[in-house]
């Protein structure tokens, strides 16, 4: 791994990255195209139909030209792992960015359904031409919305995709970090999670997600058993970060 690889604050697109965080709550982008950049370079470099060629585009791009705020490799390996755990028929992702996290929960779930919720449509659409590249489109969905948006998206995804009592094996969290905890007690509201569910909750260090960290301490062994797994933030080595991994109990 390179010095800049090592050391983000050397690069350029860490320091723009920066300005850029006020954009990503409204705009779900960093507000210097790099998405779109991104999105054309995996396009022209990686494989058609070719899952682990798409996600090495992603990642050589977001570690050469632009960083970008994926999963990333090294967390994303632990997503993969959790994934296989739970083996879903079902999975839903908070935040689906440029497609790259749906990707990986689809490649590490070969029988599985995937929804990725998205407030950002241009994100939507950059991720369903990736998806569709690495020949997964039939089986991953981007519903744009939110799960605080007073039940439209929690409707849509019960109505429209089948999420009814118990079908949801696993949940990625990687969107608004207030809205962890809230979105997850949403979904635990509908009922659509089982005992044996897991849930994957990203950069629960930084930048944060301290109200759904602690509710899982407390809930520790009664509502949930979970993991927490020390790691780096996405694309670097310097800062470190938190991925909780929760499999839910069930009420007793
Ligand atoms: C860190 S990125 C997600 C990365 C993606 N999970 C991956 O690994 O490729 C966060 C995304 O969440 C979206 N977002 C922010 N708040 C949201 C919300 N309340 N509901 C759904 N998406 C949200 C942003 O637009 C952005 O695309």
């Amino acid at each position: 791994m390179s010095l800049k690889q090592r050391m983000p604050f050397l690069r350029w697109s860490v320091w723009r990255m920066a300005r850029g965080t006020r954009n990503i709550t409204t705009t779900g982008q960093i507000g210097d195209g790099r998405e779109a950049a991104a999105v054309e370079y995996v396009l022209n470099h990686a494989r058609a139909g070719d899952p682990d060629d798409v996600l090495a585009a992603f990642d050589r791009f977001a570690y050469h030209k632009a960083i970008l705020i994926n999963v990333g490799d090294e967390k994303g390996a632990l997503l993969d792992a959790a994934v296989r755990r739970a083996d879903p028929k079902l999975a839903l992702e908070l935040g689906t960015y440029c497609g790259y996290g749906a990707l990986r929960i689809a490649r590490a779930a070969p029988a599985a359904q995937v929804y990725s919720v998205e407030l950002a449509e241009a994100n939507a659409v950059n991720a369903r031409r990736i998806w569709a590249h690495a020949g997964v489109a039939d089986r991953v969905t981007c519903v744009v919305g939110t799960i605080g948006d007073g039940g439209r998206t929690l409707d849509t995804l019960a109505n429209e995709h089948g999420f009814s009592t118990g079908t949801l094996d696993f949940v990625f969290l990687d969107h608004d970090k207030d809205a962890y905890l809230s979105d997850l007690q949403s979904i635990l509201g509908r009922g659509w999670l089982h005992p044996g569910s897991i849930v994957v909750a990203d950069n629960v260090k930084v930048p944060g997600a301290p109200r759904y960290r602690e509710y899982m301490r407390q809930q520790q062994g009664k509502l949930w058993n979970t993991i927490e797994h020390k790691t780096h933030v996405e694309y670097q080595t310097l800062i470190t970060d938190l991925v909780l991994e929760s499999e839910y109990l069930g009420q007793s």
